[in-house]
């Protein structure tokens, strides 16, 4: 006997639309592999009349409550996407017992804690696969599969629009806006592109991909974010005669009790795997005690992607509707006082700066890093215009601090700070 599973969808836009497609097309075959008789019984769309997609209309409704508290609904799909009222359908989804899946991560970074603690009072499932890396199965890998081990550093492009912009920065050495207004009028970059290019997406994507990795509430506030709007092609020009490929990373340190949560514009050697992901693609890189080094590439975006981790997702919710994995860590309000975020971390910074092409200029470039106590690694000069010159460092490990001190002592005399850059490795 098939079990029927029935689903109600808050949200009918392009990815409900893709989801509604995957199980209509792969319906029969799950059935018959799967012994679960998928349906589903209705969608809110805001205006029926002027709903986009091809659902049909008869499953279409404008009122919440008719998703929210129909008895005959297992499993509800939030595609609505910002904070809310998607939050707050979700709650009421999970208080009435309902499974939730969603990709939503604004409104899960921002909620999660209210989310998860009305899944376990209601015996709720709460899924979130797509939510980070869209298809890139990061979210399951992690509670899952790395479950056991000590994971300590994740880092990624969880960000298709800057990768994609940056990408095309990097081949064609264009500007920034440029680049940004092409993507908009390909429909690959936002009308409003905050969101994507100021780094708040990869900083609720990094909320929840570090909590899940280190065990423990990584809040957004924690997250120390920096988009990409101030990136130069001449940064990226400098950075790859150097052997380094700038990407935004969001990055994830555990060592202890000390956590680092950072998203900015990177330098990686470009032989790094992550260096190599180009175009709108998304990647995860994670590093544990046991596993070592794993990389996970995929499609973060778009509507077929997402519908297969969303499919997932329902297809596991539903096997398991009266056993929901539940995160493995006290999933509260505020981050655990124990813990200890830094935004002091360390890493190697790349410097541009401009100078005024006289003696004595380098020395007091150099004096200014090593009376931090910074070492510098490596150094190029150009000579640019009217008697000035281009100078490139790149420092050994240093801590945020020192350099940030390093570079407010220069003598802005005889320089200018045109960009600082930190660099992984
Ligand atoms: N706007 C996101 C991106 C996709 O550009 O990757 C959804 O998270």
């Amino acid at each position: 006997m098939a079990k029927v599973i029935q689903l109600g969808f808050l949200g009918c836009g392009n990815i409900g639309g893709g989801v509604y497609h995957l199980l209509t097309e792969m319906h029969d075959e799950i059935l018959k592999r799967e012994h679960i008789d998928i349906r589903i019984k209705s969608a809110l769309v805001k205006s029926i009349a002027e709903a986009r997609s091809d659902v049909p209309r008869d499953i279409m409704t404008e009122h919440a409550e008719d998703v929210l508290r129909d008895p005959d609904i297992d499993i509800i799909c939030e595609f609505m996407g910002g904070e809310q009222p998607a939050a707050s359908f979700m709650q009421k989804a999970l208080e009435n017992g309902k499974t939730v899946i969603t990709a939503n991560k604004m409104a899960l970074a921002l909620n999660w804690h209210k989310l998860q603690a009305a899944a376990v009072e209601h015996h709720a499932g709460l899924y979130y696969e797509a939510s980070v890396g869209g298809v890139i199965p990061v979210i399951r890998s992690l509670t899952v599969s790395l479950n056991a081990d000590e994971i300590d550093q994740v880092m990624g492009i969880v960000n298709g629009t800057t990768n994609y912009i940056l990408t095309q920065m990097s081949q064609q050495g264009r500007p920034y806006a440029d680049v940004l207004a092409e993507a908009q009028r390909l429909g690959l970059a936002e009308p409003n592109p905050t969101a994507d290019v100021e780094g708040f997406d990869a900083a609720y994507k990094l909320s929840i991909l570090s909590s899940i990795a280190f065990h423990t509430r990584v809040t957004y506030e924690k997250i120390h974010r920096e988009g990409i709007t101030c990136v130069s092609p001449d940064d990226i020009a400098f950075g790859r005669e150097m052997g380094y490929t700038l990407k935004l990373l969001a990055i994830g340190k555990r060592n202890g009790d000390s956590i680092e949560v950072r998203v900015h514009p990177t330098f990686l050697p470009s032989n790094h795997p992550l260096a190599r992901v180009d175009g709108s693609l998304n990647a995860i890189y994670i590093h544990g005690r046991y596993c070592q080094d794993i990389m996970l590439q995929g499609r973060g975006a778009g509507d077929k992607p997402t519908s297969s981790a969303i499919c997932g997702d329902i297809l596991y919710a539903a096997r398991h509707l009266d056993t929901p994995i539940v995160p493995s860590f006290a999933n509260t309000a505020e981050t655990d006082p124990a813990i200890n975020f830094t935004n002091n971390w360390t890493c190697r910074y790349f410097v541009r700066l401009d100078a005024a092409d006289t003696p004595g200029v380098l020395g007091s470039v150099a004096g200014a890093f090593s009376g931090k106590s910074i070492s510098i690694a490596s150094l190029l000069q150009r000579p640019s215009s009217n008697g000035r010159a281009t100078i490139i460092l790149i420092t050994h490990e240093a801590s945020e601090q020192s350099v940030q001190e390093a570079i407010s002592s220069l003598n802005t005399d005889l320089v200018k700070v045109e960009s600082m850059i930190r660099v992984e490795n």
